[in-house]
C-alpha cells in the first residue's frame, strides 16, 4: 500500500522496513475508521422508532470518538516516517467495514451491524499491535491497546442491546 513515494523526512529511530509494516496496517485501520465514522452518521441521522431518542444521541458520542481517533491515527502514520492515506475513495477501497444506503433504520438492526463492524476493528487492531510489537514501535502499540479496549467495551455493549 506505502511506497518509498510515501515516506516523511521523519525519523524516529525505527527499522524503516519494519516501520512500513506497521504504517499499512495503520492506514487499513484509518480507512476502516473513515468509513465507519461515515455510518455512524447515517445511522444517527436515519434511525426511527423507539429507541430514536437513545440512539441518536449514543451515535454522536460514537462518531466523535472515532472522529478524534482517525485524526490521532493519522498523525502517528506521519510520526513514524509514512503518510495516512486521505481519499475517500482510498478509504472505501481498504476498508472491510462496508457503507449502506441512506433509509430508515431501526435500533436492533443497527446495533447488530454494529457490533460486527466494532469487532472487525478489533481484528484489525489485534493485528496492528502484533506488527508494532515486532518492529518495536511501542508508542503505536500503546494507542493500539487504548483503541482495542474501547472497541471491546462497543462490541460488549452493543451486543447486550440487540439481544
Ligand atoms: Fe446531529
Amino acid at each position: 500500500m506505502n511506497t518509498a513515494n510515501d515516506r516523511t523526512q521523519v525519523d524516529v529511530g525505527l527499522t524503516a522496513s519494519k516501520a512500513e509494516t506497521v504504517a499499512e496496517a495503520l492506514n487499513t485501520y484509518l480507512a476502516n475508521l473513515q468509513v465507519l465514522y461515515t455510518k455512524l452518521h447515517n445511522y444517527h441521522w436515519n434511525i426511527e422508532g423507539d429507541s430514536f431518542f437513545t440512539l441518536h444521541a449514543q451515535l454522536e458520542q460514537m462518531y466523535n470518538v472515532v472522529n478524534a481517533e482517525i485524526d490521532e491515527v493519522a498523525e502517528r502514520i506521519l510520526k513514524i516516517g509514512f503518510r495516512p492515506m486521505a481519499r475517500g475513495v482510498d478509504y472505501v477501497k481498504h476498508s472491510d467495514i462496508q457503507e449502506v444506503p441512506s433509509k430508515a433504520y431501526h435500533g436492533k438492526d443497527i446495533a447488530e451491524t454494529l457490533a460486527g463492524d466494532y469487532r472487525t476493528l478489533c481484528v484489525k487492531l489485534r493485528h496492528l499491535i502484533s506488527a508494532a510489537e515486532k518492529a518495536g514501535d511501542d508508542g503505536t502499540a500503546d494507542d493500539a491497546t487504548a483503541y482495542l479496549k474501547d472497541k471491546e467495551q462497543m462490541v460488549w455493549m452493543l451486543t447486550a442491546y440487540k439481544s
